[in-house]
């Protein structure tokens, strides 16, 4: 018995020392931390029980019987984050450069199916070569069977990705189809082709920082959502973000007592709104001014900053915020804030986060590089999305609604359950400016003089303006529910989300619905 347990304690301790000591420093001198250090971070302390620990790659070509490390070289296991549990996997760059194998595929393979099963959040933690190179095509096989339970999960349980070194080639598809991707600053990067096969096939001349870093993912291509500073700041920002999402799908997030009281009045936002209604203002004022205790979780805050998205909490309880953001591009909709919107209102139906709009939009952005990019298949996104959420949805209307940008971000035509606008607010077809220069155009034109012209249009537009830009017309239709004092929105949601909590709406039955992609 006791022989046993020696070689148990045996086993342990080689699957705990990796790729060796000399491995581990140099993770060190890279400012990277081994694969578990972060798990230690990432969980609860002492809540860590690993499995597979003992597992062994089956190679045997290239000598790679003689190079056997229990584990092989993915930490994956379960533990607790804020009390509640959560699957886990570090692929550690010690062993084999944290390449796949064949049983490290099996291992995760398993976490997986035993998270659907019990309905809990995944979180991968990527630091590794690719493909393990000597194992050929079953390497690219566990590939395979990970791709295929990122897409069974997805929808069913939260899936975070953290990129905390390499991740290249077929590889970066697993972190791709999860929910959210943390990069840390300098120390990860992520790319299909890296600079190498680029040079040899289109010339270009790119570094692998500049090509797939965490910066040229956060601002460029979108394709992470989160910047962290170094791997502890990562593993903090994971577990923040974990205190907004329920466990699965079946499940409400998890509501956290405020002190915050819910009737709180807030004067100041009476005049956030400028008088000049091309004056910008920043949105997340308004936000942090309206929700708890002024905690603002921004998801994507350096990529498409035309639209703002993230998670808050009100009366205790987490939401999903989406706002235009008049700072910049005057809040107007393209191709990347509409995808960036889309998906972050899909995420938050689908794990039960209601929705909370703020609108200030001059419209859709003009040009032939938006149109040729295929805006119009890129705005029906988010279009399909905040129609197709069955969540409380509730939209208030700060100041613009124009156009076709007015039905898309939450508008009551689209199933929003509440939706309330600011005594600033303008709800037209499109600017004065632009309605007088197409309905006058004739009288404009028969003006006879440039100054005759400046008095007919400025007459026209204040007609426009006084008939049009404000938010009575559209509360006379119904179309929104009421017209708020600024300084009472707080109230008004909070008591909105409450009456919603016992929402049920559906969608029609079907396989799937066919989103513009
Ligand atoms: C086996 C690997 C490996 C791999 C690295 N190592 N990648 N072993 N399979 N894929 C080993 C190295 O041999 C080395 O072992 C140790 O890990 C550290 O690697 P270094 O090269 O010394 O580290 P570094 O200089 O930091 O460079 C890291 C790296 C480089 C950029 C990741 O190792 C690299 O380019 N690796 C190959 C990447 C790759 O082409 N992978 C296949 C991609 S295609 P020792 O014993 O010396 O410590 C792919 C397809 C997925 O992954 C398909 C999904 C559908």
């Amino acid at each position: 018995m006791s022989d046993r347990i020696e070689e148990l304690r045996r086993r342990h301790a080689v699957a705990e020392a990796g790729g060796g000591e000399e491995r581990r420093a140099r993770q060190h001198q890279e400012g990277k931390l081994n694969a578990r250090e972060r798990i230690d971070l990432l969980l609860d302390e002492g809540t860590f029980e690993e499995i597979d620990k003992l597992v062994r790659h089956r190679c045997r070509d290239f000598d790679m019987q003689d190079q056997v490390i229990d584990g092989d070289g993915f930490v994956t296991g379960h533990g607790l984050i804020h009390g509640r549990p959560a699957y886990v996997f570090a692929q550690d760059f010690t062993v084999f450069g944290g390449s796949l194998s064949e049983m490290n595929a099996k291992k995760i393979v398993k976490l997986m199916d035993l998270a659907l099963k019990t309905g809990t959040p995944v979180i991968g933690l990527n630091d590794s070569g690719g493909a393990r190179i000597q194992e050929g095509v079953v390497s690219l096989a566990g590939y395979a069977d990970i791709f295929l339970r990122n897409t069974l999960a997805s929808g069913v349980v939260p899936q975070i990705s953290a990129i905390m070194g390499p991740c290249a080639g077929g590889a970066v598809y697993s972190p791709a189809m999860t929910d959210f991707i943390f990069m840390v600053d300098k120390t990860s990067y992520m790319f299909v082709t890296g600079p190498d096969v680029i040079k040899t096939v289109t010339h270009e001349d790119v570094t692998k920082e500049a090509l797939g870093g965490a910066a040229t993912h956060n601002s460029t291509s979108g394709v992470a959502h989160f910047l962290a500073r170094e791997d502890a700041d990562c593993l903090r920002m994971i577990r923040e973000l974990m205190t907004y999402l329920p466990q699965n799908n079946r499940e409400d997030p998890p509501r956290r007592p405020t002190s915050d009281p819910a009737d709180r009045e807030d004067a100041a936002l009476d005049s956030i709104v400028p008088a000049a209604s091309n004056q910008p203002y920043d949105i997340k004022d308004v936000i942090r001014r309206v929700i708890d205790d002024g905690n603002f979780f921004e998801v994507q805050e350096h990529w498409a900053r035309n639209i703002v998205i993230g998670f808050a909490r009100m009366d205790g309880r987490p939401i999903g915020i989406v706002a235009n953001q008049p700072a910049f591009l005057a809040g107007c909709l393209d191709i990347d804030s509409s995808t960036k919107g889309a998906r972050f209102v899909r995420f938050c139906d689908a794990f039960n986060i209601p929705i909370l709009t703020f609108e200030d939009v001059p419209g859709f952005l003009p040009g032939t590089a938006q149109e040729f990019g295929g805006i119009i298949r890129h705005g029906a996104k988010l279009l399909y999305a905040f129609a197709e959420a069955t969540v409380p949805k509730i939209t208030i209307i700060t100041r613009k609604a124009y156009g076709g940008a007015y039905c898309v971000m939450g508008s009551k035509h689209l199933r929003t359950d509440f939706n309330f606008a600011w005594p600033t607010a303008e709800i037209a077809v499109m600017g004065a400016d632009g309605a007088v220069n197409i309905v006058y155009r004739r009288e404009l034109a028969a003006a006879k003089s440039p100054e005759a012209q400046q008095i007919v249009r400025k007459a026209k537009i204040e007609e426009f303006q006084e008939r049009f830009a404000n938010p009575f017309v559209a509360a006379e239709h119904g179309f929104v529910d009421d017209v708020i004092e600024p300084r009472l929105t707080r109230g008004r949601v909070i008591r909105a989300l409450r009456l919603l909590e016992t929402k049920v709406d559906t969608v029609p039955k079907k396989k799937h619905g066919n989103i513009p992609l």
